[in-house]
């Protein structure tokens, strides 16, 4: 080893790089000394290693790293994992099912993008590996941190774990100052049968499949664990570059491959839908001798520079699409029907089924959705299963498609047993005995009792707790149900005076099962935590009907605040500026604003929230780097025909530059871009004296020409 500069003399970028350094070493040295018999480093060393880190973090304090050594008390188990946020968003894929939708999804994308039928477009079509995608962070190419995907925004911090895994490489040469690699986590067959042997014998329960057992295997506490586990890496993405890797996605890959990654060697480019299906075809051909599971293909743009004009919606890239692999079938007995009740008051009868074996997976429930599908129609009248209704003791075919949950396709009238009788739907709630309302045009039977009814109420707080929603520690599902039925909490703004009304007594708390003084502080800890929240996420946490996260988002990102969402809300639907605002946002129908409306008109509902409300500090939201951006803030109308790009890619540019996008001219409007054969919007803005662009003045004025 050189003589170490003195600290003090060292650049802040010297001191960066050795930081950097020093974590990757740290953490190496600590899932070696705890994993494997021979320790790679003395004490000594480590304990030095360690000094001069503590000393560089010292002298420059805002260099520390999120994985700083400091804070690691070797690789030993924690209270759980550290949370890390993404620097770019981890998103998730639209889905294709058919052979007509590869074709509609290249169709949508030359709408957007401005392109005619017969102009080239290449696209990649690779497998969809069925496992969980990891990213991993590189600085001057020393791996210094992986995370889960988690929410998408933030994930779970699984650097000692990715260091035990051997397709991932600790160390890269030629890579830009900042790469981070992204890609599934994934289990061989043959390893994944030889681990469940393994379980077995050891007493423990087995994996109910590889990707369940890749899963369980990076999320251990302790490392020493994952290292045990034979788990792979293969990547398929990138996330933050501090230079681009590559001009089109398949030399990214290749440039991933010259780095030291597995990508995979089914990856191919293609010309456009007929080869992409005939890509998929082969693909499905090889699928049972590949020897891991995967459950589709995925297809993406090749240009990079046109994926980036692409761009995304709120949780998926325009420019990709997962090609599925058809559900997987089995046959079982249908052994009741159980009525759910949601936190809408919707009534879902649930099948309960002898357990059988479903593309590897154990199924014993499946969703029978509403009264109509089990009488043999579905959503829209017509009729599904040849008209067969389904009847308690009958035998059932059950198909389940990646992560959905499974569904009944078919029934064996052959099989019937002569005692079987048509099922009654009940019309009281089996949980609050109120009555059960089915609306004119809804196909849901609902409880009409509001949070009188026990099962409403629950289902109301467990969404509240929620992953996409408050997402507090300790306060899951099983807590929030034994919390209800003592009492303890009612309604959202319970949890938050759950300290005052308990915490100086603690008794009553660790009096339960499962509690102890530690576990009762750290869960006032985990709910003083999020009396601070983003405005999208307490939107969403409200749990109103069709209000779902994204929608949650873009009317966070639209208001802005609180105050201005609230205050914005219209009395009535239907009608004025408020409701035109409303529905004109992105994403913003008739339905989720009709929704929105009739929740902030209950008076209960409202008096909840506001005793909600008062106990946090609401974040705004804030529009995703638009410093400088001159149309930040305003509210952009588009009418007429735009030349040189697509309506929906104008829009999506504008709302990328920080602006509103309004589908109506109103007295909120700031600017109306108005192409060829405008009409009664450029009237309406003439009147009211907003300002009218062009659709070259308009790219004049965002920098674009
Ligand atoms: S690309 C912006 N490629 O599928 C999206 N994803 O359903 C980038 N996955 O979260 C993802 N194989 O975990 C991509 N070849 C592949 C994939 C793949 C599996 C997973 C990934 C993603 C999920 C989306």
């Amino acid at each position: 080893m050189t003589e170490p500069i003195n600290i003090k003399e060292l650049t802040k970028a010297q001191a960066r790089q050795e930081l950097a350094q020093l974590a990757g070493i740290l953490a190496r040295a600590n899932s070696a000394y705890h994993g494997a018999d021979a320790p790679e480093m003395s004490d000594a060393d480590y304990d030095q290693l360690k000094r001069r880190n503590a000393g560089i973090e010292a002298h420059f304090p805002d260099l520390k790293r999120p994985d700083s050594p400091s804070e690691q008390v070797g690789s030993r188990a924690q209270d759980g994992f550290s949370k890390v946020p993404h620097a770019v968003r981890m998103l998730s894929l639209g889905n294709a099912f058919e052979d007509a939708d590869v074709g509609a999804f290249d169709t949508s994308i030359r709408k957007f993008l401005g392109l005619d039928a017969k102009a080239s477009l290449q696209y990649t079509a690779e497998p969809k590996i069925d496992g969980l995608s990891l990213s991993i962070c590189y600085e001057h190419g020393q791996l210094v941190q992986a995370a889960t995907r988690g929410d998408g925004a933030v994930g779970e911090n699984v650097t000692a774990n990715a260091r035990t895994i051997r397709d991932i490489p600790q160390v890269l040469e030629n890579a830009p100052a900042v790469l981070e690699v992204r890609g599934e986590v994934y289990m061989s067959h043959a390893d994944f049968t030889a681990l469940n042997k393994a379980q077995i014998k050891a007493g423990n329960k087995p994996f109910a499949n590889p990707r369940n057992a890749a899963a369980g295997s990076l999320r251990q506490l302790d490392a020493t664990i994952t290292r045990a586990r034979p788990l792979r890496f293969f990547a398929y993405a990138w996330g933050e570059i501090s230079e681009p890797i590559a001009q089109t996605q398949l030399k990214a890959i290749d440039r991933l491959a010259a780095l030291g990654f597995c990508v995979n060697p089914l990856t191919a480019l293609c010309d456009g839908p007929d080869q992409m299906i005939a890509h998929y075809r082969g693909i499905e051909a090889r699928r049972a001798t590949l020897g891991y599971d995967i459950d589709g293909v995925v297809y993406k743009v090749n240009d990079l520079a046109l994926q980036e004009r692409l761009g995304f919606r709120s949780t998926t890239p325009r420019w990709a699409i997962a090609h599925k692999f058809p559900a997987e079938l089995a046959w079982t007995r249908l052994e009741s029907i159980d009525i759910q009740v949601g936190r809408t008051g919707a009534l879902s009868p649930v099948a309960r089924l002898a357990p059988v074996t479903v593309g590897g997976v154990v199924v014993s429930n499946a969703t029978l959705h509403n009264e109509d599908y089990i009488t043999g129609r579905d959503a829209t009248g017509t009729t599904i299963r040849d008209g067969k209704d389904i009847r308690v003791g009958d035998w059932v075919q059950v198909y389940r498609a990646g992560d959905v949950i499974p569904k009944i396709a078919d029934v064996d009238m052959g099989k019937r047993p002569d005692s079987a009788v048509p099922y009654v739907f009940p019309k009281i709630c089996p949980k609050c005995q109120s009555d059960a309302i089915r609306e004119e045009g809804d196909a849901v039977r609902r409880c009409s009792g509001g949070m009188i009814c026990p099962a409403q109420a629950v289902e109301k707080l467990k969404h509240f707790v929620s992953r996409g929603a408050f997402d507090i520690d300790g306060l899951g599902a099983k807590q929030v149900e034994q919390f209800y039925k003592d009492d303890w909490i009612s309604e959202p703004a319970d949890i938050f005076t759950l300290k005052d009304r308990f915490a100086t007594g603690l008794q009553q708390l660790k009096n339960r099962e499962g509690w102890g003084d530690k576990s009762a502080l750290n869960l006032f800890d985990a709910i003083d935590d999020k009396r601070r929240i983003p405005l999208g996420r307490l939107i969403f946490a409200l749990g109103i009907r069709h209000v779902g996260e994204a929608g949650s988002n873009m009317l966070a990102l639209h208001y802005g605040t609180w105050l201005a969402f609230v205050a914005a809300m219209p009395k009535a639907t239907g009608e004025g500026a408020q409701w035109e605002e409303l529905i004109g946002i992105d994403g913003v129908g008739a339905v989720m604003a009709t929704s929105l409306v009739t929740a902030f008109a209950q008076e209960n509902e409202r008096a909840s929230i506001n005793r909600l409300v008062e106990h946090l500090q609401i974040e705004a939201a804030q529009r995703p780097d638009t410093d400088g951006s001159p149309v930040a803030g305003k509210t952009v109308v588009f009418t007429g025909t735009l030349e040189k790009m697509s309506r929906a890619e104008a829009k999506a540019r504008a709302e990328s530059l920080g602006a509103k996008v309004s589908g109506s001219v109103s007295a909120k409007t700031d600017l109306l871009v108005a192409g060829p054969g405008a009409g009664s919007k450029a009237k309406k803005a003439r009147e009211l004296g907003i300002e009218t662009l062009d659709e070259d003045g308009w790219l004049a004025l965002i920098g674009a020409t």
